[in-house]
């Protein structure tokens, strides 16, 4: 079963929306145009329930099928949210506001499942309901949560959940998936150092918060040669390091911060309470203290097994067998999907962007070709889970 017929004649008219979407970027929970624009398409297309203000500015849509006795309601979820950063594609539909793109795609995700819901409302071939997701703050607001804290799994009697995201340099017309951990976790660090101030021509009346910094950078680095499984995955990147104000004081505080990234709760517990232990024994080696704040930001995004192997069924059977990959290697970046995730059975899946700039750069853009490919999943997937 390729693409489906009716989902090829949508193709221009999503890519409509695609595109107007991506003119607008709206960032983290600020989707107000967005979330407005996707309910009264929702309305147009006579889906039977729109629930706007779902985790602050979420989407939740309810189609109901030919039959409707199955107990089952399979949440399909998109991403409405943009990036603060400025565009570069020189393209007739771009960003028409500075310092916000859609540099990750989630204007070709909202676009892709509006499509389906388009192309469900009409069929309603299938025995059950569909939840279309529609979230906010994907891009570090944790949007995701807002909307599993929001009750929307019980609310809306969610029984699976699946999402995709595009994947630049993955042909377009091809899926990849893994079975278990697909993203890490996301946290992150921030260490305050604290000494005693002075001349910096007299360092031996001061506590240098510097010099302690830095070995707590060096002694963190060792953290993952040292401690964890060499077969294990662990980030640990001090991005920031400030303190000072001119070149002949000690300060008194230096401050570091940072980004943790696992592939499992149990390394991630780990680094937590070596990463703290570290930083304030080394801070106490020096003479100082240190104050560490670990922020657990997204669990890994840890897909199903029994759902993702249907996942992979139904991407064969829209695209072939051969252009399925269900190995494709874990990476270290993360997504919010994952409390979804931890919330219901389900799997996350990439779909191919073909040739692009990669995710969060100035110059990508979502390919419009890989519409159909997303849509005939998402349909294919609800007819195949809940047959009439
Ligand atoms: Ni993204």
């Amino acid at each position: 079963m390729p693409v489906l017929n009716r989902v090829a004649e949508l193709h221009d008219e999503v890519t409509g929306w695609r595109r107007e979407i991506h003119s607008n970027p709206e960032l983290l929970y600020d989707v107000h145009e967005t979330a407005a624009k996707v309910a009264g398409l929702l309305e147009e297309f006579g889906v039977d329930e729109i629930v706007t203000g779902v985790g602050k500015t979420g989407v939740v849509g309810i189609i109901n099928g030919n039959k409707n006795d199955s107990g089952k309601t399979i949440g399909l979820r998109a991403d409405m949210d943009a990036l603060p950063m400025s565009e570069e594609t020189g393209k007739e539909y771009a960003s028409q506001v500075e310092g916000k793109m859609h540099a990750c795609g989630h204007d070709g995700h909202t676009a892709m499942l509006l499509g389906a819901a388009k192309y469900l409302s009409e069929t309603r071939n299938f025995n059950g309901r569909v939840a279309l997701i529609f979230q906010p703050a994907e891009e570090g607001g944790a949007g995701g949560k807002a909307m599993v804290d929001d009750g929307m799994m019980d609310r809306f009697d969610i029984t699976e959940v699946y999402g995709m995201h595009n994947m630049p340099k993955l042909p377009v017309g091809q899926f990849a998936m893994r079975e278990g951990t697909l993203l890490a976790s996301a946290d992150m660090l921030e260490i305050t150092v604290k000494g005693k101030g002075g001349h910096a021509a007299k360092p031996d009346g001061c506590i240098d918060p510097i010099v302690a910094g830095s070995a707590i950078i060096q002694t963190i680095q060792t953290f993952a040669s040292r401690n964890v499984d060499p077969l294990n995955s662990v980030v640990v990147s001090i991005t920031q390091f400030h303190a000072g104000t001119a070149f002949n004081i000690i300060p008194q505080e230096a401050h570091l911060s940072g980004t943790v990234r696992c592939l499992d709760e149990e390394v991630r517990t780990l680094v937590e309470k070596r990463v703290t232990e570290i930083a304030t024994h080394v801070a106490l080696a020096h003479g100082c203290t240190a104050e560490v704040n670990y922020d657990r930001m997204y669990p890994p995004t840890i897909n199903h097994v029994k759902q993702v192997r249907f996942a992979g069924e139904i991407a064969k059977s829209v695209v072939g067998e051969a252009n399925v990959d269900m190995d494709t290697p874990p990476v270290m970046g993360g997504e919010d999907f994952s409390f979804m995730l931890e919330a219901r059975p389900g799997a996350f899946i990439y779909v191919g962007n073909g040739d692009s700039a990669g995710l969060h750069h100035p110059a990508y853009d979502f390919n419009d070709e890989a519409i159909p490919h997303g849509i005939s999943f998402f349909a294919e997937l609800v007819h195949k889970s809940m047959p009439t």
